[in-house]
């Protein structure tokens, strides 16, 4: 890709779309407000709290991120979403139970002015809820160009000048790529003939890359990861990610993993096990649904291991992931991990992490930094898959052919090297013979 000349400034409203008003989507609009209004930090956003270091470690130049690159202001966004379920963004946020009435409180005009749009919905992809809020069309080609239309309609009456959607919807049933999903002629045949494999989120991305509008995929689902709308949004000039948010237990084996690894410890089992009690849960009780997870969460040590090149280490390893549905935990997770691994001679040891963790509250700070960096990437003229943005994802996506980064520093790298790169400084190498000259 061509390095950006220059990159359009961020003028005017920027509209945030959200397929899916549920516990992550409402966490992320209330603690934006909350931010807006000087109540409280947006902790986990690196738009908002990181820096990035600039030329030498002697030079001192650290520049917040939102100030080196020209982000748009939290102050800009404004909110938009669909939902199956008509309750308006305050009543969903008080239903998901992530923060607590004091904090919801003080955000309740403002959430309660978002009002969900009717969805595109099937229930054979989530398997487990229903709702009255559903769009009504002869096939899933009109649900998608009244997808559209919704876009267009919020576009005008919001005055907006650009927007993004962040899928925050339902996992859906596993789909596997077809040939329904290799180019965009194809796509929109199996969508006028109702073909299975085309899942609602596919209507959705398919809606908003033809409107010219970024999209990411919170979600494990397929969604755009399929070369259909990969070329629909070259074509269209439309910046892409995803896919599923990297937050709880995914973000601590991203961490971990990588330490072992650099120091050729070996692993012999990672068992990994969850209680959460969400809607979440309830959706990933249904096989189907609870198997797109699955896929995304075990490909990841696959990737970081690489058991081909050192197989005495990891060619062994027993890797398993289990979701259990506990109501009474609601949002706050508990994941366990039990790691063994072996050392020295072979010497086993072991190790416990038991994280109880607000799975929200982790994901609600991505929403808002994957927005701000698609739109980003749209005004410095980028387009089609965004890897750098792997740094969010559990199963980031990639051109064809490439395999998938997971290590979390190593994201971290592409993601600030990224940004250097946009602006014309130097990349950061971490050589630093310079300074023993
Ligand atoms: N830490 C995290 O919370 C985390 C991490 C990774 C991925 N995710 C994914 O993010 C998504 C959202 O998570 P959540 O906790 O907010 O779930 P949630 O169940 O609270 O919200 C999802 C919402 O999507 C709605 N929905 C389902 N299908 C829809 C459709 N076709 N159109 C419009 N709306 C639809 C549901 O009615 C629900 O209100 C899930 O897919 C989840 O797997 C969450």
């Amino acid at each position: 890709m061509e390095k950006p000349s220059k990159i359009a400034p961020a003028k005017g409203k920027l509209g945030v779309l959200l397929p899916g008003l549920g516990a992550v989507s409402t966490t992320f609009m209330a603690g934006v407000e909350l931010v807006r209004k000087g109540k409280s930090q947006p902790v986990g956003s690196l738009t908002q709290m990181g820096t990035i270091r600039l030329g030498k470690r002697t030079d001192a130049r650290s520049p917040l991120i939102k100030k080196f690159v020209p982000l748009a202001e939290l102050k800009d966004l404004t909110f938009g979403g669909w939902d199956i379920f008509k309750d308006n963004a305050y009543q969903s946020a008080a239903n998901a139970g992530v923060l607590n009435p004091q904090d919801l409180e003080k955000v309740k005009p403002f959430l309660s002015t978002i009002k969900p749009m009717k969805a595109a919905f099937d229930h054979d992809f989530v398997k487990m809820i229903d709702g009255p809020n559903i769009k009504k069309g002869k096939n899933r080609y009109e649900l998608a160009l009244q997808i559209k239309e919704d876009i267009a309609n919020f576009r005008k009456t919001s005055r907006v000048s650009r927007l993004v959607t962040c899928w925050c919807g339902s996992t859906e049933s596993f789909v596997k790529p077809e040939e329904v999903h290799s180019t965009p002629e194809k796509f929109v045949e199996a969508m006028k003939s109702n073909h299975p494999a085309i899942a609602p989120s596919m209507l959705y991305a398919w809606a908003s890359i033809t409107s010219g509008v970024p999209y990411a995929n919170g979600a494990p689902n397929l969604s755009v990861d399929i070369p259909a709308l990969q070329t629909l949004a070259h074509d269209h000039g439309v910046p892409i990610c995803g896919k599923d948010f990297k937050t709880g237990q995914t973000l601590m084996k991203t961490i971990l993993a990588p330490g072992f690894k650099a120091r050729m410890l070996g692993l012999d089992g990672w068992f990994s096990t969850n209680i959460l009690g969400n809607r979440d849960g309830e959706v990933l009780e249904d096989p189907g649904s609870f198997k797109t997870k699955e896929e995304s969460k075990l490909s990841v040590l696959e990737y970081i291991l690489q058991p081909k090149l050192y197989p005495q280490l990891y060619g062994k390893l027993f890797h398993k992931v289990r979701i259990n549905y506990y109501p009474p935990r609601g949002d706050n997770k508990e994941g366990w991990d039990n790691i063994d691994i072996f050392g020295w001679l072979g010497y086993p040891m072991q190790i416990k992490v038991d994280f109880l963790c607000r799975d929200s509250i982790l994901a609600a700070p991505i929403v808002l930094d994957l927005v701000l960096f698609l739109d980003l990437a749209q005004r410095a003229g980028m387009r089609g898959i965004q890897e750098w943005l792997s740094f969010y994802f559990k199963s980031p996506m990639t051109a064809p052919g490439l395999y998938p980064e997971h290590d979390l520093f190593i994201q971290s790298m592409k993601l600030k090297n990224t940004l250097r790169w946009m602006k014309g400084e130097d990349l950061i190498t971490h050589l630093g013979q310079e300074y023993y000259d």
